[in-house]
């Protein structure tokens, strides 16, 4: 059928049927669909939406756009988590060899920055070294030894998805549930995945703010993923606040080696962590029930064979051998490193995480522009939260600039996005709910 046909269809609120949405992609990974055509099915998707069923046939199609993992020949399940992107999100840094200190395999692609929320893949590019786009040999290698490698998207895993996402970028189509959908899990499907853990993240830090905008995609990455053949969990956590005490890049990955050598532990972090991970070895069947998880991941962190899993993972791929032992010796340091004081008397009531997120991109720790270059050293410290009593000189945290001026611009942003008052804040539960995908 002629591509405009099938637009047609859709514009007019018809449910598709799987060749139509089939042979779309297909036109649109090998260019006999033009970007105008894509953009106007966008659009079209975006004001009608997609049955499930749709949704399942959208996202198989872009996943056989392009290559697929395989790991039949894997000695343990082979699981992921994917976050819809915060601020102080760096969870997978010790989600990932958690859980293959439980048994698991964890080959995690993760992304770069968007907009304000923080990339993973930013994130490790500040530790020296580190090959964070291996081949895919050396990938399935670091994975098999060390049971987990976080590395970047490489440009063979549903290429249909890097098409249409680029378009839809510029054509005011990313806030539609239905392409998001496929969009994730389309490159989370050719990754070869057994299971499937999605942190969704709401509030005022997060790309999906509303709690039931988060629901919403919840249900359907958990189902459309499942009627695809992989069983996914989504968790959806909260958002409304930095989940670690620090944002920005070398600064986080510092955050993530003391919270595996147990020097500091963020609680909402560790709690987060917690629940991802035990879903992750429920869903893999390394454990019967969520409680037994909880239990097998928290001593997996305490014993230190978590951060031993990291440790292994980082010099296998590249990066420095003792990185555990003397993070201090490699992470960048900023030049101006800073305070930044309450300057009232009260407690902290709320925090515009999305705020923070821009903070960081302003000292240039995030990009503004996908070929920007990026500084791995700027960013936030033992950022307070919220329920927090502070006087005149409390820090609410410390600001690592690259200049004075970036300093101060940074610590007037910071104090900005803190509402301090005197009504005690009604605290936001930390996991907002949970959905177990249905099968379609
Ligand atoms: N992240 C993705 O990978 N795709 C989307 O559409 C939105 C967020």
């Amino acid at each position: 059928m002629l591509p405009q046909e099938i637009i047609r269809k859709k514009r007019d609120g018809v449910v598709l049927s799987e060749p139509e949405i089939s042979e779309f992609i297909a036109g649109l990974t090998n260019g006999q669909v033009t970007d105008a055509q894509a953009a106007a099915f966008a659009m079209a998707v975006f004001f009608r939406g997609m049955t499930m069923p749709e949704r399942v046939v959208l996202t198989t199609s872009m996943m056989l756009s392009g290559n697929q993992i395989e790991w039949s020949d894997s000695p343990g399940p082979v699981l992921d988590k994917h976050s819809t992107g915060g601020i102080g999100d760096n969870v997978s840094l010790m989600l990932a060899p958690a859980v293959a200190a439980c048994g698991g395999y964890v080959p995690m692609i993760s992304g770069r920055g968007l907009g304000h929320t923080g990339g993973t893949l930013d994130k490790l590019d500040s530790i020296p070294g580190y090959a964070s786009q291996p081949d895919i040999a050396l990938f399935r290698k670091v994975v098999r030894e060390t049971g987990t490698a976080i590395i970047g998207q490489t440009s063979d895993l549903a290429p249909a998805d890097k098409k249409l996402y680029s378009i839809r970028d510029v054509t005011a189509t990313v806030e539609s549930i239905p392409l998001i959908t496929a969009s994730i899990l389309s490159k989370k499907l050719a990754a070869g995945l057994q299971g499937l853990v999605m942190d969704v993240k709401t509030g005022s830090g997060a790309f999906m703010p509303t709690l039931e905008g988060s629901r919403e995609l919840a249900q359907s990455l958990a189902d459309v993923a499942t009627g695809a053949g992989l069983p996914t969990t989504a968790l959806i956590t909260d958002m409304d606040e930095p989940l670690a005490s620090a944002a920005g890049n070398a600064v986080e990955v510092m955050n993530a080696i003391e919270y595996l050598t147990g020097t500091h532990r963020d609680p909402r972090l560790h709690q987060v962590v917690l629940a991802l991970g035990a879903d992750m070895l429920l869903i893999g069947g390394l454990v019967q029930t969520l409680e037994e998880g909880f239990k097998k991941l928290d001593a997996a962190i305490s014993s230190g064979a978590a951060a031993e899993r990291f440790q292994r993972m980082v010099t296998a791929l590249g990066g420095p051998a003792d990185l555990m032992d003397h993070p201090q010796n490699y992470l960048p340091k900023a030049q101006v490193i800073v305070p930044v004081l309450a300057n009232a008397n009260g407690i902290v009531q709320s925090i515009a995480t999305r705020e923070i997120g821009l903070a960081v991109v302003a000292l240039g720790g995030g990009r503004t522009r996908a070929e920007d270059g990026i500084d791995h050293s700027v960013g936030f410290t033992k950022l307070i939260s919220v329920g927090t009593s502070v006087s005149n000189d409390t820090v609410l945290g410390f600001v690592h600039a690259r200049t004075q001026t970036d300093a101060e611009a940074a610590s007037a942003h910071l104090r900005r996005s803190y509402t301090i008052g005197d009504a005690t804040p009604i605290m936001r539960p930390l996991i907002h709910d949970r959905f177990q995908g249905k099968g379609l």
